[in-house]
Protein backbone atom coordinates (compact mmCIF):
# COMPACT_ATOMS: atom_id res chain seq x y z
CA UNK A 1 0.00 0.00 0.00
CA UNK A 2 1.36 3.79 -0.93
CA UNK A 3 2.31 5.74 2.01
CA UNK A 4 0.82 8.93 2.80
CA UNK A 5 2.47 11.63 5.12
CA UNK A 6 0.03 14.69 6.23
CA UNK A 7 1.63 17.83 7.70
CA UNK A 8 -0.90 20.03 9.70
CA UNK A 9 1.03 23.15 9.98
CA UNK A 10 -1.72 24.19 12.58
CA UNK A 11 -2.08 27.97 13.19
CA UNK A 12 1.68 28.34 11.87
CA UNK A 13 3.46 30.22 10.21
CA UNK A 14 2.98 33.19 11.06
CA UNK A 15 3.49 34.77 7.39
CA UNK A 16 2.99 33.90 3.91
CA UNK A 17 7.10 34.43 2.74
CA UNK A 18 7.84 31.76 5.84
CA UNK A 19 4.99 29.93 4.45
CA UNK A 20 6.19 29.36 1.04
CA UNK A 21 10.09 28.74 2.22
CA UNK A 22 8.90 26.11 4.19
CA UNK A 23 6.84 24.47 1.16
CA UNK A 24 9.47 24.99 -1.13
CA UNK A 25 11.73 24.15 1.31
CA UNK A 26 10.05 20.52 2.06
CA UNK A 27 9.24 19.97 -1.82
CA UNK A 28 13.29 20.56 -3.14
CA UNK A 29 13.53 18.22 0.31
CA UNK A 30 11.42 15.21 -0.98
CA UNK A 31 12.27 15.28 -4.69
CA UNK A 32 12.77 12.15 -6.44
CA UNK A 33 11.18 10.47 -3.90
CA UNK A 34 8.73 7.38 -4.54
CA UNK A 35 5.98 5.07 -2.98
CA UNK A 36 4.71 8.36 -0.87
CA UNK A 37 1.90 10.47 -0.85
CA UNK A 38 2.80 13.86 0.62
CA UNK A 39 -0.11 16.64 1.83
CA UNK A 40 0.53 19.94 3.35
CA UNK A 41 -1.79 21.08 5.17
CA UNK A 42 -1.53 25.31 5.72
CA UNK A 43 -3.88 27.36 7.29
CA UNK A 44 -6.48 28.46 5.23
CA UNK A 45 -5.12 32.05 3.65
CA UNK A 46 -1.96 30.22 2.67
CA UNK A 47 -3.61 27.46 0.82
CA UNK A 48 -4.28 28.95 -2.49
CA UNK A 49 -1.28 30.37 -3.05
CA UNK A 50 0.54 26.49 -2.21
CA UNK A 51 -1.95 24.58 -4.09
CA UNK A 52 -0.55 26.39 -7.58
CA UNK A 53 2.92 25.07 -6.21
CA UNK A 54 1.27 21.74 -5.48
CA UNK A 55 1.43 18.23 -8.01
CA UNK A 56 -0.29 15.03 -8.10
CA UNK A 57 2.44 13.27 -5.52
CA UNK A 58 2.99 16.59 -3.52
CA UNK A 59 -0.71 17.84 -2.56
CA UNK A 60 -2.27 20.20 -0.13
CA UNK A 61 -5.16 19.67 1.42
CA UNK A 62 -7.11 21.62 4.45
CA UNK A 63 -6.98 21.16 8.11
CA UNK A 64 -10.60 21.72 8.47
CA UNK A 65 -14.03 22.48 6.51
CA UNK A 66 -17.39 23.49 7.44
CA UNK A 67 -20.41 21.24 6.43
CA UNK A 68 -22.60 23.25 4.23
CA UNK A 69 -21.75 24.40 0.98
CA UNK A 70 -22.14 28.11 1.05
CA UNK A 71 -24.57 30.73 2.65
CA UNK A 72 -24.47 33.30 5.84
CA UNK A 73 -21.63 31.36 8.17
CA UNK A 74 -19.10 34.17 8.83
CA UNK A 75 -15.74 33.35 8.86
CA UNK A 76 -16.30 29.38 7.51
CA UNK A 77 -14.84 27.92 4.65
CA UNK A 78 -16.49 24.67 2.86
CA UNK A 79 -15.38 21.79 0.99
CA UNK A 80 -16.73 22.68 -1.82
CA UNK A 81 -14.57 25.36 -1.61
CA UNK A 82 -11.39 23.58 -1.20
CA UNK A 83 -11.46 21.33 -3.73
CA UNK A 84 -12.08 24.12 -6.26
CA UNK A 85 -8.45 25.45 -5.30
CA UNK A 86 -7.03 22.18 -5.75
CA UNK A 87 -7.29 20.50 -2.26
CA UNK A 88 -6.88 16.86 -2.28
CA UNK A 89 -7.68 15.98 1.59
CA UNK A 90 -9.27 17.41 4.56
CA UNK A 91 -8.40 16.95 8.29
CA UNK A 92 -11.57 16.62 10.19
CA UNK A 93 -11.94 15.80 13.71
CA UNK A 94 -8.83 16.94 15.04
CA UNK A 95 -8.76 17.00 19.14
CA UNK A 96 -7.55 20.44 19.04
CA UNK A 97 -10.96 21.29 16.87
CA UNK A 98 -12.65 19.21 19.62
CA UNK A 99 -10.97 21.02 22.93
CA UNK A 100 -10.95 24.74 21.42
CA UNK A 101 -14.01 24.42 19.06
CA UNK A 102 -16.27 22.63 20.07
CA UNK A 103 -17.00 19.82 17.38
CA UNK A 104 -18.77 16.76 18.11
CA UNK A 105 -19.18 13.74 16.86
CA UNK A 106 -22.31 14.96 15.19
CA UNK A 107 -20.42 18.30 13.26
CA UNK A 108 -17.82 15.90 12.46
CA UNK A 109 -19.97 13.62 10.75
CA UNK A 110 -21.63 16.16 9.01
CA UNK A 111 -17.83 17.26 7.99
CA UNK A 112 -16.95 13.92 6.47
CA UNK A 113 -20.14 14.29 4.70
CA UNK A 114 -20.21 16.53 2.87
CA UNK A 115 -16.24 16.40 2.47
CA UNK A 116 -16.77 13.19 0.82
CA UNK A 117 -19.67 14.37 -1.51
CA UNK A 118 -17.12 16.62 -3.01
CA UNK A 119 -14.69 14.29 -4.09
CA UNK A 120 -12.53 15.35 -0.98
CA UNK A 121 -10.09 12.89 0.81
CA UNK A 122 -11.19 13.01 4.41
CA UNK A 123 -7.82 12.04 6.64
CA UNK A 124 -10.28 11.36 9.88
CA UNK A 125 -8.56 12.26 13.35
CA UNK A 126 -9.53 9.68 15.82
CA UNK A 127 -7.99 9.07 19.92
CA UNK A 128 -8.33 8.84 23.07
CA UNK A 129 -7.41 11.15 25.70
CA UNK A 130 -6.00 9.67 28.49
CA UNK A 131 -3.21 6.97 28.79
CA UNK A 132 -3.50 6.92 32.41
CA UNK A 133 -4.19 3.14 33.53
CA UNK A 134 -1.78 0.24 34.03
CA UNK A 135 -2.63 -3.61 32.81
CA UNK A 136 -1.93 -6.54 34.89
CA UNK A 137 1.48 -6.85 34.03
CA UNK A 138 1.94 -2.99 34.75
CA UNK A 139 2.69 -2.12 31.54
CA UNK A 140 1.17 1.36 30.31
CA UNK A 141 -2.38 0.64 28.68
CA UNK A 142 -5.03 2.97 27.91
CA UNK A 143 -9.32 2.85 27.64
CA UNK A 144 -8.82 3.18 24.03
CA UNK A 145 -11.71 0.73 22.87
CA UNK A 146 -14.52 2.47 23.53
CA UNK A 147 -13.38 5.76 22.87
CA UNK A 148 -12.41 4.84 19.37
CA UNK A 149 -15.72 2.80 18.26
CA UNK A 150 -18.02 6.04 19.26
CA UNK A 151 -15.60 8.32 17.76
CA UNK A 152 -15.28 6.17 14.03
CA UNK A 153 -19.26 5.14 13.84
CA UNK A 154 -19.79 8.31 14.86
CA UNK A 155 -18.38 10.30 12.06
CA UNK A 156 -18.54 7.47 9.30
CA UNK A 157 -23.01 7.32 9.91
CA UNK A 158 -24.69 7.12 6.76
CA UNK A 159 -21.18 7.50 4.48
CA UNK A 160 -21.68 4.45 2.08
CA UNK A 161 -19.85 1.80 0.93
CA UNK A 162 -18.90 3.64 -2.51
CA UNK A 163 -17.71 6.53 -0.20
CA UNK A 164 -15.71 4.98 2.63
CA UNK A 165 -12.95 4.70 -0.46
CA UNK A 166 -12.32 8.36 0.07
CA UNK A 167 -11.30 8.05 3.83
CA UNK A 168 -8.57 7.87 5.75
CA UNK A 169 -8.43 7.05 9.31
CA UNK A 170 -5.03 8.91 11.52
CA UNK A 171 -5.27 7.58 15.21
CA UNK A 172 -3.92 10.04 16.89
CA UNK A 173 -3.60 9.10 20.71
CA UNK A 174 -4.39 13.24 22.35
CA UNK A 175 -1.90 11.99 25.23
CA UNK A 176 0.39 11.80 22.35
CA UNK A 177 0.01 15.09 20.65
CA UNK A 178 2.58 18.02 20.83
CA UNK A 179 3.72 15.87 24.06
CA UNK A 180 7.34 15.73 21.90
CA UNK A 181 7.68 12.57 24.56
CA UNK A 182 9.32 9.97 22.54
CA UNK A 183 11.13 7.48 24.41
CA UNK A 184 9.76 7.53 28.29
CA UNK A 185 7.97 4.57 29.10
CA UNK A 186 4.73 6.57 28.85
CA UNK A 187 5.93 7.44 24.92
CA UNK A 188 3.54 6.03 22.23
CA UNK A 189 5.06 2.62 21.22
CA UNK A 190 4.62 0.80 18.02
CA UNK A 191 2.99 -2.35 19.50
CA UNK A 192 0.28 0.76 20.73
CA UNK A 193 -0.11 1.88 16.99
CA UNK A 194 -0.77 -2.03 15.82
CA UNK A 195 -3.14 -2.58 18.22
CA UNK A 196 -5.13 0.30 17.46
CA UNK A 197 -4.79 -0.23 13.91
CA UNK A 198 -6.41 -3.61 14.22
CA UNK A 199 -9.43 -2.09 16.64
CA UNK A 200 -9.57 0.16 13.81
CA UNK A 201 -9.97 -2.71 11.14
CA UNK A 202 -12.15 -4.43 13.11
CA UNK A 203 -14.53 -1.74 13.50
CA UNK A 204 -14.83 -1.17 9.79
CA UNK A 205 -15.33 -4.64 8.89
CA UNK A 206 -17.81 -4.73 11.69
CA UNK A 207 -19.63 -1.91 9.25
CA UNK A 208 -18.88 -1.99 5.95
CA UNK A 209 -17.45 -5.75 5.26
CA UNK A 210 -13.52 -7.36 5.82
CA UNK A 211 -12.27 -5.93 1.69
CA UNK A 212 -13.02 -2.62 2.61
CA UNK A 213 -11.66 -2.66 5.81
CA UNK A 214 -8.05 -3.99 4.27
CA UNK A 215 -7.86 -1.39 2.14
CA UNK A 216 -8.45 0.79 4.50
CA UNK A 217 -5.54 3.53 5.20
CA UNK A 218 -4.67 3.99 8.96
CA UNK A 219 -1.70 7.05 9.76
CA UNK A 220 -0.36 7.52 12.95
CA UNK A 221 0.17 10.66 14.24
CA UNK A 222 1.53 12.21 17.93
CA UNK A 223 4.83 13.57 18.11
CA UNK A 224 6.34 11.50 15.26
CA UNK A 225 9.81 12.33 14.27
CA UNK A 226 12.87 11.38 11.83
CA UNK A 227 14.05 9.55 14.80
CA UNK A 228 10.69 7.33 15.19
CA UNK A 229 8.50 7.56 11.96
CA UNK A 230 10.37 4.22 10.82
CA UNK A 231 9.49 2.11 13.76
CA UNK A 232 6.08 3.33 13.65
CA UNK A 233 5.70 2.46 9.89
CA UNK A 234 7.59 -0.89 10.10
CA UNK A 235 7.08 -2.28 13.73
CA UNK A 236 3.35 -0.44 14.16
CA UNK A 237 2.05 -1.20 10.38
CA UNK A 238 0.90 2.40 10.90
CA UNK A 239 0.15 3.24 6.70
CA UNK A 240 1.78 6.85 7.46
CA UNK A 241 1.86 9.63 9.82
CA UNK A 242 0.10 12.60 10.21
CA UNK A 243 2.58 15.18 11.50
CA UNK A 244 1.56 18.28 13.53
CA UNK A 245 5.20 19.81 15.35
CA UNK A 246 7.66 18.40 13.34
CA UNK A 247 6.26 18.88 9.78
CA UNK A 248 7.64 23.14 10.90
CA UNK A 249 11.16 21.61 10.30
CA UNK A 250 11.65 21.45 6.41
CA UNK A 251 14.87 18.34 6.99
CA UNK A 252 12.93 17.22 9.90
CA UNK A 253 9.72 16.68 7.72
CA UNK A 254 11.66 15.58 4.22
CA UNK A 255 13.59 13.52 6.40
CA UNK A 256 10.34 11.28 7.84
CA UNK A 257 9.21 11.33 4.36
CA UNK A 258 12.22 9.76 2.88
CA UNK A 259 12.20 7.21 6.16
CA UNK A 260 8.71 6.02 4.81
CA UNK A 261 9.23 5.73 1.24
CA UNK A 262 12.22 3.36 1.93
CA UNK A 263 10.18 1.26 3.99
CA UNK A 264 7.68 1.14 0.61
P1 LIG B 1 2.43 16.55 16.84
O1 LIG B 1 0.94 16.82 16.33
O2 LIG B 1 3.12 15.79 15.73
O3 LIG B 1 3.00 17.89 17.08
O4 LIG B 1 2.33 15.72 18.08
C1 LIG B 1 0.21 15.85 15.63
C2 LIG B 1 -1.18 16.39 15.32
O5 LIG B 1 -1.74 17.11 16.15
O6 LIG B 1 -1.73 16.13 14.24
Amino acid sequence: MKKLIVANWKMNPTSLKEAEKLFNSVKDGVRGIKNVEIVICPPFVYLPILARLSSEAFGVGGQNCYFEKSGTYTGEVSAVMLRDIGCKYVIVGHSERKKHFGETNDIINKKVRSALKEGLGVVLAVGEENRDSFDSKGRWTHELDPVLLEQIEGALKGVSKARLAGVVIAYEPVWAIGSGDTDSEKAATPDDIFSAKLFIKKVIAKNYGRKEAEKMKVLYGGSTDRKNARKFIEDGQADGLLVGGASLDADEFSAMAKSISSHS
